[in-house]
């Protein structure tokens, strides 16, 4: 018995080197963190297949699925009904409270996920997000309905109540849809009755807030990606915080795209776009197919690249505590 005794206690104070490795854990993979889209819940089929392909390409990550309420049927409720400030707040409640996550996560948003993550990042991140891959995000919001057909007169009535309804209070309170609707002929009236995505984008001129923009800097890769033909998100370049010209300048004829680099909040920098940009960590891409079409050739190669990395936690924390 003495033997194996002694030889242990050698080893374990022969060298401060040594005994960094035997107390260092093995290699963490980064957790990741979804939050899924309109019209679906956090354990859909489809989302908990995504999850298995991820755990396949990245085996032993740890995958959290972001839930606004545990039922089924009031997850997918509250994609359309709910204030989404109180939403992202509870949300990152959530995310704190989850040990696995406590050294930082990467993040994929879905859709409208996609904005209501960046929120998460810049108003919270805490835990901090590492690299935030948004899939058919709505960034600048959405301008228009998708198109009616033709002669389809219920259609065009819908879309009509719902562009003069938008920015009543109720909407603005309970409407999902409604807090990122950014009309490009009615900008006054969304910078004053929108709380949600003006706020996130740094719009109000007189209400910026800097943390947003040093919370998003922090990010080691944001990845945004278009959908070619996404006819759900009008315009689609919304996903690259591009948006119609505003109805009232005089040079742009209705509906020209403005990209995100001639956008306000870019070139004067207000949420850190420019930021990330100019230090190569802003990454736009396109994946063929319509709205979150998620074929294995659009996410896998991003999958593969931004998610899935190995944690260092510091060595030099172990073997100071030996020491
Ligand atoms: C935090 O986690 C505990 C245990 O899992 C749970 O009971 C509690 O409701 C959670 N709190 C929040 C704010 O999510
Ligand atoms: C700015 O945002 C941070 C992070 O959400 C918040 O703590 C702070 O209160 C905000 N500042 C103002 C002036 O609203």
């Amino acid at each position: 018995m003495g033997i194996p005794f002694f030889a242990t206690y050698a080893l374990l104070f022969a060298s401060s080197v040594w005994s960094a490795a035997v107390h260092t854990p093995l290699p963490q993979l980064r957790p990741l963190v979804i939050w899924h889209g309109m019209g679906d819940t956090y354990d859909a089929p489809g989302i908990l297949e995504f999850i298995q392909e991820v755990q396949d390409m990245h085996p032993g990550i740890f995958v959290h699925s972001i839930y606004l309420q545990e039922a089924s049927d009031e997850d997918r409720k509250a994609g359309y009904f709910g204030n989404v400030n109180e939403q992202v707040e509870f949300v990152a409640k959530q995310l704190n409270n989850i040990t696995e996550l406590q050294h930082g996560f990467d993040a994929m948003g879905f859709s409208q996920g996609g904005q209501f993550l960046r929120a998460y990042v810049e108003r919270s991140n805490s835990p901090p997000v590492n690299n935030l891959i948004t899939f058919g995000a709505q960034h600048m919001g959405v301008s228009d309905l998708p198109a009616c057909k033709p002669y389809d007169i219920t259609c065009q009535l819908a879309r009509r109540a719902t562009r003069n309804g938008v920015y009543t209070e109720w909407a603005q309170a309970n409407v999902v849809q409604a807090q990122y609707y950014r009309d490009a002929d009615q900008l006054p009236r969304y910078l004053e009755r929108n709380h949600f995505l003006p706020s996130i984008n740094n719009e109000v001129d007189d209400d910026v807030n800097a943390t947003y923009a040093s919370n998003l800097e922090a990010l080691n890769k944001l990845v945004l990606v278009m959908f070619a033909k996404d006819t759900m998100v009008v315009p689609k370049e919304s996903s690259w915080f591009g948006s119609y010209a505003p109805a009232d300048d005089a040079l742009a004829p209705a509906k020209t795209i403005i990209p995100m680099r001639l956008q306000p909040l870019y070139t004067q920098n207000r949420i850190g776009l420019r930021t990330l940009d100019d230090r190569g960590d802003l990454i736009l891409t396109t994946c063929d197919g319509a709205h979150m079409q998620l074929s294995d050739g659009c996410w896998k190669p991003l999958a593969q690249e931004y998610t899935g990395g190995v944690i260092h936690l510091s060595q030099s924390k172990y073997v100071l505590q030996v020491q």
